[in-house]
């Protein structure tokens, strides 16, 4: 059994849109006995996604440029099909896990889905921790939050998450980065 030993990991879910294509966002999950709880925001693609097709992946990724991307219009990463659901995976997963969802409760404005693991495939190994990386997570966090924050709170934390990045960032976690800060400067922040 898949087994997530913090409280919450954040992956990105990719479903299946009416039309055949595969849609992939940053989602935070839980475990539940077993079970995967996703939580989309309504109105969102993943919630009418997964309200019309009760099937979706769940990836593991160390890539943050698929996080980053997707707040900032870079949408379009290679996927692969599933073995046991009529869903895709993405390319990148060093983890995927194929869910058929099982409970679904249509909350507002968050709304819950339960799925059960059909399938669960590791593709390549975890190689560690990475500050940038998990610098990129933060200011993805912070980027779609833009409208709710102080001005002062978004710059002293990019301030901060910049450390990790400077130190520790390899390409990947370079361009996922500036994505970022050009979406928060065109937000008239000055950073
Ligand atoms: C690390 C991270 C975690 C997120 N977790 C959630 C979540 O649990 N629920 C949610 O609705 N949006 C979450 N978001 C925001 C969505 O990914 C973003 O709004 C996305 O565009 C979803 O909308 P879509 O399904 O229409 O693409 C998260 C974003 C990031 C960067």
């Amino acid at each position: 059994m898949a087994q997530l030993n913090s409280k919450i990991h954040e992956v990105i879910v990719t479903t299946m849109a009416d039309n055949g294509e595969a849609h992939s966002a940053p989602m935070g999950i839980t475990e539940v006995n077993g079970h995967f709880v996703i939580q989309p925001f309504k109105p969102s693609s993943t919630y009418e996604n997964l309200k019309n097709h009760r099937q979706c992946t769940i990836n593991f990724t160390d890539d943050v440029r698929v996080f980053a991307g997707s707040l900032t219009g870079h949408r379009d990463w290679p996927t692969l099909p599933c073995d046991k659901i009529k869903g895709r995976y993405l390319e990148q997963a060093l983890t995927h896990i194929e869910l058929e969802i099982i409970d679904f409760v249509d909350g507002d404005p968050r709304t819950k889905f339960t799925g059960k693991i059909v399938n669960d495939v590791t593709h390549a190994p975890f190689r560690g921790f990475n500050r940038a990386q998990s610098a990129v997570i933060e200011a993805a966090v912070l980027t779609s939050r833009l409208s709710m924050l102080p001005v002062e709170k978004v710059q002293q934390e990019i301030g901060y998450l910049t450390i990790a990045i400077e130190k520790t960032a390899g390409d990947r976690e370079l361009e996922a980065w500036s994505w970022l800060m050009d979406k928060i400067k065109a937000a008239g922040i000055e950073l």
